[in-house]
């Protein structure tokens, strides 16, 4: 079967016009989820059209979620009636994301079984957080063949710390907390944005908890009581799509105007474009870029859980670094595997010193060559679309289901600001 590719035509034509960000990947999956805890209709907004949002929708409707009204951007689900506790296999398998379902059903039906989560291959990955948060509640773990089985009659509530920050972790206890008996409190929890949208959406269905936004969250379960609908809910602006599209303007040049973007949530990417000499005008629901091309290195871009420099930008901007004029340090600090891309940059012409798996040099600036490439995940893969838009030379771009998976046809609108970039049958 013949698989789409980018054909994209590199240049230093300075970028104009307008672009829209659309609703975050990593927002919607969690609200989706949270349907599983809820009875009633519950009506999503601003859903990005992507791979990611298909397979979770089809999860939801193998376990009996029924879906209406769906277009491309709004959906309403109803979970009055789920069945099963089983995660199937071939959808769980490809999205990360699957695990925070888990939470939910195991709360709801006292009862989960899934396999090994997928999604992006980005070092190890592994869960041992989760099995350490539902214990604590009250769950037992056994492996069916190669899957996890965790079950427990009632939950209960649980005093959690997170030896470390994680995201999908913080999400899923509080998932599983909302319906146990009692309270539960997650210490050292992570801050990211999307944790508060869940919170206070779930908040507008009665549950309650407290904290969401902060290291510690508190949360008093129902004691198996289901959320009551209808609910709503509006998915959060994609903030590494937003900084993503920056990362393109201020390494390209041009002006380009970047709407329906929150940039409170980019805080420490738009001080570091600025530090690097781009102009950036934020207002509350966009953010004006203007770049001549001419850039500062930085000393060191170090991810870091929220509200520092985000790991899913790490990629588009180490593609920035290379045009900036020295010698900047990027530090991945979050997971091990999120560097494997640099080998092809450095094969367009980039001059990037690999210092150890979680640190590289890039020296710059460097003209990078159009090449024949293959997208290795999400982020790298939109990293690699920036790349080849300011390399010199044509580049095919394969792989780019993995774009699809978390950018809503991401062609259409870097073509309204210039960048030539076509999908093609390969
Ligand atoms: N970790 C453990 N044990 C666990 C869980 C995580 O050691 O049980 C480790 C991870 O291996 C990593 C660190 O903890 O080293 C932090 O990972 P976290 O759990 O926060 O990541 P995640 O929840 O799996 C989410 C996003 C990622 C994003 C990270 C960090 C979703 C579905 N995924 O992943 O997004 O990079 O937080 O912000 O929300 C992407 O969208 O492309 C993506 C990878």
């Amino acid at each position: 079967m013949a698989k789409a590719v980018f054909h994209i035509s590199g240049s230093t034509k300075p970028l104009r016009g307008t672009i829209e960000v659309r609703g975050a990947k990593n927002d919607i999956l969690k609200g989706l989820a949270a349907v599983l805890l809820t009875r009633g209709d519950i009506a999503y907004t601003n859903m990005p059209d992507i791979e990611d949002v298909r397979r979770t929708l089809e999860l939801l409707k193998s376990l009996g979620v029924q879906m209406t009204d769906r277009t491309t951007r709004v959906c309403t689900l109803n979970a009055s009636h789920i069945k099963g506790h089983i995660l199937r296999r071939d959808i769980a398998e490809q999205i990360r994301a699957s695990i925070v379902l888990a939470g939910p059903l195991l709360a709801r039906q006292g009862k989960v079984r899934f396999p090994f989560p997928g999604g992006c291959v980005l070092g190890k990955r592994p869960i041992d957080l989760f099995v350490h948060g539902w214990s604590a509640m009250g769950a037992r773990m056994r492996l069916v063949g190669d899957e996890y089985e965790f079950s427990a009659s009632r939950l209960h509530g649980a005093d959690i710390t997170f030896y470390k920050v994680s995201v999908t972790g913080t999400e899923a206890m509080m998932f599983s907390a909302v319906l146990a008996h009692g309270t539960t409190v997650l210490r050292n929890a992570a801050l990211e944005p999307e944790i508060p949208h869940l919170a206070d959406f779930l908040n507008s269905l009665g549950a309650r908890i407290h904290g969401a936004g902060t290291p510690t969250i508190t949360i008093e379960g129902t004691d198996g009581k289901l959320l009551e609908g209808p609910g709503q809910f509006a998915t959060l602006p994609d903030r590494i799509e937003a900084g993503s599209f920056a990362a393109l303007v201020a390494a390209r040049g041009g002006k380009v105007k970047i709407t329906s973007c929150n940039p409170e949530h980019l805080a420490v990417p738009i001080e570091i474009l600025r530090e690097m000499g781009v102009r950036v005008t934020a207002g509350k629901d966009f953010m004006l870029i203007e770049s001549k091309g001419k850039l500062k290195p930085i000393d060191m871009i170090k991810t870091r859980e929220y509200p520092g420099f985000p790991t899913d930008l790490q990629a588009p901007f180490t593609v920035l670094l290379t045009r900036a004029r020295g010698a900047s340090l990027v530090f991945e600090t979050i997971f091990e595997g999120r560097l494997a891309y640099i080998d092809d940059l450095n094969r367009m012409g980039a001059a990037i010193t690999i210092c150890d798996p979680h640190r590289v040099l890039v020296n710059g600036p460097t003209e990078l060559r159009g090449r024949h490439m293959e997208s290795p995940d999400i982020r790298a893969g939109l990293a690699f679309v920036i790349a080849a838009a300011i390399a010199k030379g044509p580049s095919v771009l394969e792989g780019i289901y993995k774009i699809d998976r978390g950018y809503e046809k991401i062609e259409m609108r870097l073509r309204r600001i210039g960048v030539a970039i076509e999908r093609k049958k390969s």
